[in-house]
């Protein structure tokens, strides 16, 4: 247990106001306030080696700044046609510029993956698309749960509140078993 000054940074993968994984995030936020701090990627540009030359964009030092400060990742992460949505794949591959910073920034860096979707399968295939990503980045990836929020608009209701009990037990039982592995 290192105090509660210690946190995880939660990231939603959704840029849109009545994003259900952005729900999903302040839900996990709700249940554990001391041990998560939400990060934004909302005014974060798209990658261009001219911009990073020309001096990274404040939103992408102070993202890192958040991830370098924190015990571990959760990503919370829609799944755009079977895979990850490029707003946030484009605010990974900025926090991994320039690469020599990797080391510091991601290698060991405990990572958690959640997701919401209104369809069947909750993420399930977005999810695992992440994977080689983090893997190459040498973060250490948890996988002691999984949580595919599935039928998102039934959790959650109209003010993004959510009202499933069901689903906030897994997602209780999955937040304390990563905070656990990030040691917090
Ligand atoms: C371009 C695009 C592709 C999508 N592909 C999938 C998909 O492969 N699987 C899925 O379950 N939902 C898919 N969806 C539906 C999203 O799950 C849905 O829009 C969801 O609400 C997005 O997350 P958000 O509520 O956090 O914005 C797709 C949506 C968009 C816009």
């Amino acid at each position: 247990m290192s105090g509660n000054t210690s946190k995880i940074l939660g990231i939603s993968g959704s840029l849109r106001k009545g994003s259900y994984n952005s729900a999903l995030l302040r839900a996990t936020k709700e249940l554990f306030p001391e041990s998560i701090e939400i990060g934004d990627i909302r005014d974060i540009p798209m990658y261009n080696g001219d911009l990073e030359t020309d001096g990274v964009p404040e939103e992408v030092v102070l993202l890192k700044q958040q991830l370098i400060g924190a015990e571990g990742l959760l990503l919370v992460s829609p799944e755009y046609n079977n895979s990850m949505p490029g707003v946030l794949k484009n605010a990974i591959d900025w926090l991994s510029r320039p690469s020599l910073d990797v080391r510091n920034v991601f290698r060991g860096l405990p990572v958690a993956l959640i997701g919401a979707s209104p369809g069947g399968f909750g993420t399930i295939l977005g999810q695992s698309a992440w994977l080689p990503v983090f893997r190459s980045l040498g973060a250490r990836q948890w996988s002691g749960g999984r949580l595919m929020v599935s039928g998102a608009s039934g959790v959650f209701d109209e003010n993004g509140a959510m009202v499933d009990e069901s689903v906030r037990e897994r997602l209780e039982q999955f937040t304390r078993g990563f905070l656990e592995f990030c040691e917090i």
